[in-house]
């Protein structure tokens, strides 16, 4: 018997670069669900710091900012959108700046911590594709789909120095973007709060080699298939 997908919650988790955030907006206009970017909600925080000159290292006031900010993230896959005290830093939040500091701010706990609490209330009831770095292990543990998704350093740092250059990157580019997304995942997976993890049930996808397409009929298929 299978149910309507309405109340279907799927979780993925990678590094930088592995494609989560075009994969999961696709599968959720696939499968009609809601889409919550939660490194979204770490970059406008992070925005946020840097705007108001709080520093970096300055875990209290971090934490502070985390739980008392006006933020709001909109769930619609066809148009994402994060607005920090009203203001429109969807764009903004993909600046160099934040994307150096943004590792840092979200290693902080207690920022952690009231981002977490600010997902679970996002999420809600209902179905959604959630993605992020800590969601099938920590956010949502109870996730029936679960997705890790990868892909080789080399393919990532392509996809993301193409992003950066706007569709052709150099070998400069991409050997820097390299580095920037090695320095990134190590910060992302070596943090002692919830760190970047696979979850023991998480359906691993190689994205190395696949076109978005087959990936997003991957977790369309994985969504379909599920218990
Ligand atoms: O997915 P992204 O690159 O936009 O995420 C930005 C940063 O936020 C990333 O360096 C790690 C952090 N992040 C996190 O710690 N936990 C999440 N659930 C999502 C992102």
């Amino acid at each position: 018997v299978s149910r309507s997908p309405d109340d279907l919650v799927i979780a993925i988790d990678g590094p930088s670069g592995s494609g989560k955030s075009t994969v999961a907006r696709r599968a959720a206009e696939a499968l009609g669900l809601r889409y919550l970017d939660t490194g979204a909600m770490y970059r406008a925080l992070t925005w946020l710091a840097l705007d108001q000159a709080v520093e970096i290292t300055d875990a209290d006031a971090l934490a502070r900012l985390a739980r008392e900010a006006d933020l709001e993230v909109t769930t619609a896959p066809a148009q994402p959108g994060v607005r920090v005290d009203g203001r429109d830093v969807t764009t903004a939040i993909r600046d160099e700046a934040v994307t150096s500091a943004v590792s840092a701010v979200s290693a902080v706990p207690g920022v952690r911590q009231a981002m977490v609490a600010r997902q679970r209330l996002l999420v809600g009831v209902g179905g959604i594709v959630v993605e992020g770095r800590d969601i099938g292990t920590t956010v949502l543990p109870d996730a029936p789909v679960k997705i890790f998704l990868t892909a080789a350093e080399g393919a990532r740092a392509r996809r993301r120095g193409e992003e950066i250059a706007g569709g052709r990157a150099d070998a400069a580019v991409v050997d820097a973007t390299a580095a920037a997304i090695r320095r990134r995942d190590a910060a992302d997976s070596g943090r002692a709060a919830s760190p970047l993890m696979q979850a023991p049930d998480a359906e691993v996808i190689d994205s190395t080699d696949l076109t978005v397409d087959e990936v997003v009929a991957r977790v369309v298929d994985l969504a379909r298939a599920r218990p």
